[in-house]
């Protein structure tokens, strides 16, 4: 249940619905249990991806459900070993050497892969090629969702709808999920692409690794209070500005 005392006074006025208390109280898991959720509730979590709303109704997806203890092994030992290779060219401070020949080569390819290389991916990045951080948190299961470039208008906010769909009926249901923007690395490796057939006109940008929770999740993570402008009155006057979330 979410803590009342988070809850905006309006809000409460009527309670949360059961929609809402589902997008509150999710929280990403990172421990999952062995055992994974029955395959009928991994083709309900497809389904509200399936129903999820895009641009011009052209549902640029396509998802593939991974179980196989030996293949997940596999994913997780080469995405592994390529955060190695990565960091082996971008960790400029690893000597004085590379501090000073290869420095302007890790800034280039930081710059030119500026989103993927923040500074948030980036150390974790550096905590999976140092085996600090695991990429696929053991879960049993991952749903793959493939992007297709053909989509209509942009394809990126399509599959990220269609992902937060799945997410939140997995949580609905009582399972635990995390998104994997990591899964990216594996698409740095041929055989992989080559396995998941992820060529034009699909992309693999996320998964989402989906399971029995391990541990009850933490407190919420927080979130930034957002200044929003509400225009109520006419074309000459001001927006008020209103604090959300405080
Ligand atoms: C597109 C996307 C990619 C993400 N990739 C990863 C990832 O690779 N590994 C991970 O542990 N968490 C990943 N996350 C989870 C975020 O870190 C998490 O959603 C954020 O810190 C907020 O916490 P919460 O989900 O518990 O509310 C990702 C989230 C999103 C939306």
């Amino acid at each position: 249940m979410l803590n009342t005392t988070d809850a905006p006074a309006a809000a409460m006025q009527s309670g949360w619905t059961p929609v809402e208390e589902v997008i509150l109280n999710r929280r990403s898991t990172r421990a999952f249990k062995k055992k994974p959720i029955p395959d009928w509730m991994i083709r309900r979590i497809l389904e509200a991806g399936r129903f999820a709303p895009s641009a011009g109704n052209s549902q640029p997806w396509r998802f593939a459900v991974i179980k196989s203890p030996e293949i997940l092994a596999e994913m997780e030992k080469d995405a592994i070993k390529m955060s190695k290779r990565m960091m082996f060219v971008l960790d400029y401070t690893r000597s004085r050497f590379r501090n000073r020949f290869l420095k302007p080569v890790s800034k280039f390819f930081i710059r030119l892969r500026h989103n993927e290389l923040h500074p948030v991916p980036y150390g974790l990045l550096n905590a999976i090629s140092q085996d600090r951080a695991p990429v696929f948190h053991g879960a049993p299961t991952l749903i793959l969702l493939f992007e297709d470039q053909r989509g209509v208008s942009s394809p990126a906010t399509d599959s990220g709808i269609c992902g937060q769909n799945m997410i939140l009926a997995a949580h609905g249901m009582g399972a635990a999920t995390c998104w994997i923007g990591m899964i990216k690395l594996l698409m740095y490796d041929p055989r992989w692409k080559k396995f998941f057939n992820v060529k034009y006109p699909y992309q693999l940008n996320n998964c989402i690794a989906v399971g029995w929770p391990k541990v009850k999740s933490d407190g919420k993570v927080p979130r930034e209070v957002q200044l929003v402008e509400w225009y109520e009155n006419s074309m000459n006057d001001a927006p008020r500005i209103e604090k959300q979330g405080e």
